[in-house]
């Protein structure tokens, strides 16, 4: 099934995410989508709380994901949707969006799009759920607990966007790339996040589970993975919290 060919949408949910889980345990098939004009128990990475009041796209896909996807290339899958999420920014507002490893997207080095993947696994199927927050007509700075350099797409443009137009934009532009991942042509997918990388180059701290690491962003390799240099020697790190220090 194409992605958004079939939609659910709701004026107010938990969180899209939660929602399209029960609807992927009732026997809703990859492709499926949950809009959500509000969250009222929005998540982002690591626990914390996405505020999500209207005005912003609120959205969940449902993804095929197999055992052997899972184990090396899930990595690939939020670089994918930050990739569809900088065109459909740049197709639907004309701004220039890039991206931040690993799940980030930005204007202007703020951000104004994050990703949260998740595994399920449904009677035999395997599966991942895309929960993708951009932040476009709503407002950013008061209340906003999680991230200090955030912004949206109406404060960068000097107006407001129209929020439908973005969200058939990013579905034709998430169906594309998911296209390119059924077909395993993962270096296409690495290559256009490389094109719109505003992490290769920099020096950037990481936050991992085990505590935080610096070091150069040299590239990112076949799975999605981070190349940090540090000290001479290159690191792969496969999930974090990234920071620009420059
Ligand atoms: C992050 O940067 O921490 C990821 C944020 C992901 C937010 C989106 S909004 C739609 C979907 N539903 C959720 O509860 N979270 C994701």
């Amino acid at each position: 099934m194409n992605i958004g060919q079939k939609v659910f949408r709701y004026h107010s949910v938990t969180s899209t995410n939660e929602v399209l889980k029960e609807l992927a345990a009732e026997g809703f098939e990859p492709g499926t989508v949950v809009i959500g004009a509000i969250q009222t128990k929005g998540r982002g990475r690591m626990e914390r709380t996405w505020v999500s009041p209207e005005g912003g796209l609120w959205l969940s896909v449902l993804l095929d994901a197999s055992p052997e996807f899972r184990e090396n290339k899930f990595g690939i899958i939020p670089l994918m949707t930050g990739c569809a999420v900088a065109n459909a920014v740049s197709a639907a507002a004309g701004l220039a969006a890039r991206v931040k490893w690993p799940n980030d997207v930005l204007i202007n080095g703020k951000k104004v799009c994050g990703i949260l993947g998740e595994i399920i696994d449904v009677e035999g199927k395997h599966l991942a759920v895309v929960g993708i927050g951009i932040n476009v007509n709503n407002p950013v700075h008061e209340g906003y607990e999680f991230s200090p350099i955030s912004t949206s797409i109406a404060e960068e443009l000097g107006k407001e966007v129209n929020l439908e137009e973005l969200e058939r934009v990013l579905l034709a532009e998430l169906d594309c790339r998911n296209n390119l991942l059924n077909e395993e042509k993962f270096d296409d997918i690495l290559g256009e996040w490389r094109s719109i990388s505003d992490t290769l180059g920099k020096k950037v701290r990481i936050t991992t589970q085990t505590g935080d690491i610096e070091g150069l962003a040299k590239d990112i390799d076949e799975n999605g993975s981070l190349m940090l240099e540090r000290g001479g020697q290159v690191e792969i790190v496969l999930a974090g919290d990234c920071s620009h220090l420059e």
